[in-house]
């Protein structure tokens, strides 16, 4: 009955946040100076995974030596193929009509060891023609130095789990800078924290698939954050230019209580879940958030740990990391309901992250549209998330750096299309609330390679044909609609494309 109560009033809560969007404007415009990109990540679209020098990472290593961890089986070794076929992504971006596109770059492509003792001129001349294709044509490029893909021979060493990584990355860092600086304005160091280091250490559910949950994931913590500081203070002092920017892509999903009894429950979740990453940099007074402090040092003791299993940061590192970010880079799919029930702790293993916070989650059927149960539809939890950051960390000027929509195939992606509607809708009241947003990112440019999920689920504006060697890219609707929002700077709920006409390369692009 309860939970019948709690679902019947977001639904009324769901339908007046939407037809207040709905009646309020048909068309928005965005502020001058808004931008607008695409994103994507060097192991899930490049391939050649051993091409021209390029060796082994931790995802190269999962799929090929636990292949069916991939819900297909498959593997990024070809991907799509964009190694090869570059010239066509900037095409693409080109007929989006692009400001920006944001990729990654593969550091087992650059530094074949993992250190800086040796440097692939192959790897560096595929992101040089990428680079300098894209600048050809006034599209910026947004370069996220790590998105998941570490050499596997720093693995063998302990990867994150090992505090060295700050001087490993700082190196990558730093010669990338070297190589790219002076054409790349945006940086984004590391691409979402809670994923590297809860899914990579802690619940197993990405590479390397260590389930160490309560102890690793935390040491990762603190090292990312370290190395994040170190890339970010190399930029810095040493790389800066005039319009250069420099920061850090979180991932956040809004953790909404249940019901009023459950507003701690959501608190925690949204302390643990991203606030872990984004006090220390974003707070006034830096560090991990203080209720994480607490919880997990007082079950640590009740453990019987010598020390909090949160491995803690001295006063020098604190200083060292607050204030490392040039703006937020947000990452946001969805939305969770949290509720505190500790009966179902249980469920969790001891010691965890899950089993620090006390808490559980669940999301409703009703969020659901089209076929995906990834990512539930949720526009007001976007609002309410950006509502929070504005709140919390003094209103820091903030790009979207990811938002997007599972599909299953198939070019008329109404859904896709629905969903973004929604959340650039929800965005945009934030923004008329006074959240400063500047930047928005698609995910993605194209289908590719899902992690866990292979490519059975697509994320892309274009569908990519796996069974062509030349992984032929074609647009969806959702790519006709995008187009049509850069163009016109403006986002038109009723705007309906002809999709019998190819997307073409508009004048000055
Ligand atoms: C990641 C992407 C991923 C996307 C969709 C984000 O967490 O940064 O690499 O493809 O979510 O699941």
């Amino acid at each position: 009955m309860g939970r019948l109560i709690i679902f019947l009033s977001l639904l009324v809560c769901a339908s007046i946040v939407h037809s207040k969007v709905a009646e309020r404007h048909e068309i928005r415009k965005f502020p001058e100076g808004f931008l607008f990109g695409t994103a994507t990540a060097s192991y899930q679209v490049e391939g050649a995974w051993n091409l021209d020098g390029k060796t082994e990472n931790i995802w190269d290593h999962l799929t090929h030596t636990k292949p069916c961890k991939i819900l297909d089986c498959s593997n990024g070794d070809i991907a799509d193929d964009s190694y090869h076929q570059y010239k066509r992504d900037v095409e693409m971006m080109r007929e989006l009509g692009l400001d920006y596109y944001r990729f990654s770059l593969s550091w087992a492509r650059i530094l074949p060891t993992g250190f800086p003792d040796q440097i692939n001129q192959a790897g560096v001349d595929y992101y040089n023609n990428l680079i300098n294709e894209m600048l050809k044509y006034n599209i910026e490029p947004m370069i996220t130095l790590y998105h998941w893909d570490l050499p596997q021979k720093l693995q063998t060493l302990g990867g994150w789990a090992n505090p060295n990584i700050v001087d490993w990355f700082g190196d990558f860092a730093k010669i990338s800078y070297e190589l790219f600086g002076d054409r790349v304005k945006y940086w984004i160091t590391i691409n979402e924290p809670y994923q590297i280091c809860n899914n990579g250490y802690g619940d197993g559910s990405k590479a390397p698939l260590l389930e160490y949950s309560g102890i690793a994931d935390y040491m990762c913590a603190k090292n990312l954050l370290m190395a994040h500081a170190r890339a970010y203070h190399i930029y810095d002092k040493e790389y800066r230019t005039e319009d250069g920017e420099i920061f850090i892509a979180f991932s956040a999903q809004w953790y909404e209580p249940e019901s009023e009894e459950h507003e701690e429950a959501a608190r925690d979740l949204n302390q643990f879940m991203w606030a872990q990453y984004v006090h220390p940099i974003f707070s006034k007074t830096g560090d991990f958030p203080p209720i994480m402090k607490e919880r997990v040092a007082e079950k640590s003791r009740e453990q019987g740990f010598a020390r909090s299993r949160l491995v803690e940061f001295t006063p020098e590192e604190i200083e060292y990391v607050r204030g490392t970010s040039d703006v937020f880079g947000l990452n946001h799919y969805s939305t969770l309901l949290s509720y505190r029930n500790e009966s179902l702790n249980s469920r969790f293993a001891v010691p965890s992250l899950n089993d620090d916070v006390g808490a559980a989650t669940y999301q409703l059927s009703e969020w659901k549209i089209g076929e995906s149960e990834k990512v539930m539809t949720v526009p007001w939890g976007f609002y309410k998330l950006l509502t929070q950051i504005r709140e919390d960390y003094d209103n820091p000027p903030v790009y979207i750096t990811e938002n997007g929509f599972a599909t299953y195939g198939g070019l008329d992606d109404d859904h896709r299309v629905e969903y973004y509607r929604g959340y650039l809708s929800a965005m945009l009241d934030a923004m008329d609330e006074g959240s400063d947003i500047r930047a928005y990112t698609a995910w993605s440019l194209l289908d590719n390679f899902e992690w866990r999920y292979g490519y059975t689920e697509r994320f892309g504006l274009y569908e990519v044909d796996y069974e062509s060697p030349e992984r032929t890219r074609t647009p969806r609707k959702s790519a006709y609609v995008y187009k049509e929002l850069v163009r016109t700077r403006a986002l038109d709920l009723h705007y309906e494309p002809d999709m019998s006409k190819p997307l073409t390369i508009d004048e000055g692009h």
